[in-house]
């Protein structure tokens, strides 16, 4: 088992940092908030506790690289550069690659799932050097519905940050049919990507990161 929760610290740390200024954060949040490292190690160091096995992930890692490099979002396997991590989607999560590298040599699955093919095709690229990961194309709310086994570590992350109202009612449909399901095992943990509603500038920027980092130019310092 490898701790790349830990590897990739520093990149999980700095994720936003190209697209949310500390004033920023301080003007949102009152203070810049524990991103994803904290989230990540918090829920590994409890599935190791707990020693849980199945692992599943609701909308997977689809882009090779951050939107603020080229190369973002599309199927040219030329820009996923394996050997250097500064450029992959930290701001997206990269989980798949994460927990998926997190896994090797135990007896823990990692399943994740996209309504896009393309997605899939993406995750599995950055990932088909590990072994334990099966890789699923359709909608979460059939695949939920269509579960068999309880899930141990459940990442929700469907959808994008905008437009919030409609992740977070995806979301809540989810999260209906775990509980009339009773999908989670006994000591199972969810977690769920973060939805902020909002209409500020950072946002919107953020918004867009998963087009083109040429939008970023457009909208930086307006
Ligand atoms: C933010 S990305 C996931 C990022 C990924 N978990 C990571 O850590 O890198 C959201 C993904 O959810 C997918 N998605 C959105 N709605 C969905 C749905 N209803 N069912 C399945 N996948 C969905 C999108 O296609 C997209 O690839």
């Amino acid at each position: 088992m490898s701790n790349s929760i830990e590897k990739y610290k520093d990149y999980m740390e700095s994720a936003f940092d190209l697209w949310v200024l500390d004033e920023e954060w301080e003007e949102f949040f009152g203070r810049k908030p524990l991103l994803r490292y904290h989230s990540m190690k918090y829920c590994w160091d409890y599935v190791i506790s707990k020693n849980l096995k199945r692992i599943v992930e609701l909308g997977t890692s689809r882009s090779f690289v951050d939107g603020a490099y080229e190369g973002c979002n599309t199927n040219d396997t030329r820009y996923w550069q394996p050997t250097n991590p500064k450029v992959w989607d930290w701001s997206a999560g990269c989980f798949t690659r994460v927990i998926g590298e997190c896994i090797q040599g135990t007896d823990m699955t990692l399943d994740t799932l996209d309504m896009a093919q393309a997605h899939i095709f993406r995750s599995h690229y950055m990932t088909k050097d590990l072994e334990g990961i099966r890789y699923a194309v359709g909608m979460s709310e059939d695949f939920l519905n269509s579960c068999e086994e309880k899930i141990d570590f459940l990442y929700l992350d469907t959808g994008d940050v905008t437009p919030v109202d409609f992740t977070a009612e995806l979301h809540l449909r989810e999260a209906k049919i775990i509980i009339e399901k009773d999908l989670m095992s006994r000591d199972g943990i969810i977690l769920e990507m973060w939805l902020v509603k909002n209409k500020t500038r950072t946002f919107q920027i953020m918004e867009r990161q998963n087009c083109q980092y040429h939008s970023l130019k457009k909208t930086d310092g307006k």
